[in-house]
């Protein structure tokens, strides 16, 4: 079961908030970049209403999961309004670029990846929108965007009635480097 709410607060913020971090700790030592939000961000976040919460339930109603969307990108730190409204005018202005900064399920909960996958096909198609993420190579190692790409071909079908296929494309992507001029610490 999915369930969309504009503000995350009492009770279902702190499961929320426990999801979110059982899922994104192990990201701490597999990825560079920090991903992994203070609480203070969260908590920022959780009462923001221009960012939509999606939580993912159990069939005891247990929060599993936990996904954020909006299409204001002005909420999305580390992203440059500029670059989209620049390279996808139209798209930009009229507000058809969902981003989705974080997905979180808990590892014993397989199979609710495909759930929310298809719930953000259908949101996309509804809005003829489109859909923004940033993913680190780690999870890209893992299959991450793969599987989000299989997914959208399976929900449009063999053949879209529009005649157009689904569309994956890598917009950007920034690398780590180390130097050492001795040559003896890597
Ligand atoms: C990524 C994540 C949401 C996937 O949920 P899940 O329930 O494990 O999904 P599934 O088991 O159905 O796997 C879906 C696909 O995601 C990929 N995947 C699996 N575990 C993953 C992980 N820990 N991190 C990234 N991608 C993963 C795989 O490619 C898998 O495809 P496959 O089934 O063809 O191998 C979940 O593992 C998670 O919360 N990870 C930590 C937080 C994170 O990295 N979020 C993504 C970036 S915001």
């Amino acid at each position: 079961m999915l369930k969309t709410v504009a503000i995350l607060d009492g009770e279902l913020r702190e499961r929320a908030y426990d999801v979110y971090y059982e899922c994104f700790a192990p990201l701490q030592v597999a990825a560079v970049q920090q991903h992994l939000m203070s609480r203070a961000d969260f908590d920022e976040i959780a009462a923001d209403e221009g960012t939509d919460k999606v939580l993912i339930a159990d069939d005891a109603g247990a929060v599993v999961g936990l996904t954020t969307i909006t299409n204001d990108l002005s909420k999305v730190s580390l992203v440059s309004n500029d670059y989209y409204e620049a390279h996808y005018p139209t798209l930009y202005k009229e507000r058809k670029i969902l981003y989705v900064p974080l997905i979180a399920i808990l590892p014993h909960c397989q199979g609710r990846f495909a759930e929310l996958v298809t719930a953000f096909f259908q949101i996309c198609v509804t809005r003829d929108a489109v859909l923004g993420m940033d993913v680190c190579d780690h999870n890209v190692d893992l299959g991450f965007v793969k599987a989000i790409r299989l997914l959208t071909e399976r929900c449009a079908g063999p053949e879209p009635e529009s005649g157009h296929k689904p569309i994956a494309r890598r917009i950007d992507a920034q690398s780590y480097w180390l130097f050492d001029p001795s040559g003896r610490h890597l």
